[in-house]
């Protein structure tokens, strides 16, 4: 069996990552190490079938006996520990939840019901290193998958919805402190019977202004509030997540479908673990609404379309109704008054599942199941 090395499994994505495995019997099928930044020797949790020992993280001894390395550590321990083991000539597979490695060369960026064909080929030709995509690419390209696969897109414009998730654990806790903070801020004017709802919305903006307020991570509020940036200031007005959006998207499609266009503003909101995305997509030539619904819901197995309708909207169309589900739903599917061949989309999928740990399980599935 594989022996495979966990990095960064105690932490958000790790955690979700660790718990699927479990739900899929996955730690089965390979001898599983866990590593740390702060804990060697300290006991590792039950599920590691080999070692009841924690191992270290900056070790590149320990992790060289590795097959395979899978991090969720974050960025900085991408650069340190990727490159140490390169010069090692370490010849496992580095898998990583990890931006840094994602536009190198050297990398495939993994969203396998999307691009398998482009994984294989890279297996073959002795590509080692597996990186997820950022969530909001990842999530947006199985929500369109059905038209990606008969090429029917020209350009697509992404308005994003993110949730607090995607900024970290920290900030997910955050944004449920800034909620509390702001309805004790207006509690006493809540619960009168005659309550003045100017007073209540002039205390909880004074709250959300004064200096006392929870925003350590956000460096704003979020409750009651949304943020218009998300990520690096890229200069030209450009967050590096709209930067992102850009480059990733044809870099997942590049072997297997025709190139598009991608751009649009990334949004920070108050909602916990699921992005969500306003589309305007222009396509190539007239489709049938029909036509269009059939390819998107047929594409994969984890796409939900969803009737343009009130009732089926606001109850299957939110992040409260997909988070902690594997579904990409997808709805609000219309022709748009704007011009031709142009149509609106609104998607929603669980940012720490498909959006982060999901691909690298499957990921870590192939590199499995390959040799056996
Ligand atoms: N960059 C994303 C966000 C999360 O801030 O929501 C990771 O892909």
């Amino acid at each position: 069996m594989k022996k495979v090395g966990f990095v960064g499994w105690r932490g958000m994505v790790g955690s979700v990552l660790v718990d699927r495995m479990k739900e899929e019997n996955d730690f089965n099928n390979i001898n599983s190490f866990f590593f740390t930044t702060s804990q060697v020797g300290m006991m590792a949790p039950k599920i590691s079938n080999v070692d009841n020992v924690l191992l270290d993280a900056y070790s590149v001894k320990a992790l060289s006996k590795m097959d395979i390395i899978l991090s969720c550590q974050g960025g900085d321990y991408t650069e340190k520990v990727y490159l140490a083991l390169k010069k090692e000539n370490w010849e496992g597979h580095w898998i990583d939840a990890a931006s840094s490695l994602r536009m190198a060369d050297e990398s495939v960026i993994v969203l396998d019901p999307i691009n398998e064909s482009t994984i294989n080929n890279a297996l073959n030709n002795g590509i080692k290193t597996w990186v997820g995509g950022n969530c909001t690419v990842s999530l947006m390209l199985l929500a369109i998958h059905g038209l990606l696969k008969v090429g029917a897109i020209e350009w697509v414009s992404s308005m994003t919805y993110q949730a607090a998730s995607g900024a970290g654990a920290n900030n997910m806790k955050e944004l449920l402190v800034q909620m509390g903070e702001l309805y004790s801020s207006a509690e006493s004017e809540i619960k009168k019977t005659n309550f003045s709802i100017l007073n209540i919305d002039k205390m909880a903006l004074n709250k959300m202004h004064s200096s006392d307020f929870s925003k350590e991570n956000f460096q704003v509020p979020l409750a009651g509030n949304l943020i218009p940036w998300i990520d690096q200031d890229l200069g030209e007005g450009l967050s590096k997540e709209e930067w992102k959006g850009q480059l990733e998207t044809n870099k997942i499609l590049m072997n297997d479908y025709e190139k598009i266009h991608v751009d649009g503003l990334c949004t920070r909101i108050g909602s916990m673990r699921s992005h969500s995305q306003a589309l305007t997509i222009k396509l190539k030539k007239h489709y049938e609404l029909t036509e269009i619904n059939d390819l998107i819901k047929s594409a994969n197995n984890w796409v939900k379309l969803v009737p343009n309708k009130k009732e089926s909207t606001i109850h299957n169309l939110t992040p409260a109704a997909v988070s902690g589900s594997l579904d990409i739903a997808i709805g609000r599917i219309r022709r748009l008054a704007l011009g031709d061949n142009l149509i609106s989309a609104f998607t929603v999928g669980d940012q720490l599942l498909w959006g982060a740990a999901e691909p690298l399980r499957r990921m870590l599935q192939i590199l499995i199941n390959k040799d056996k």
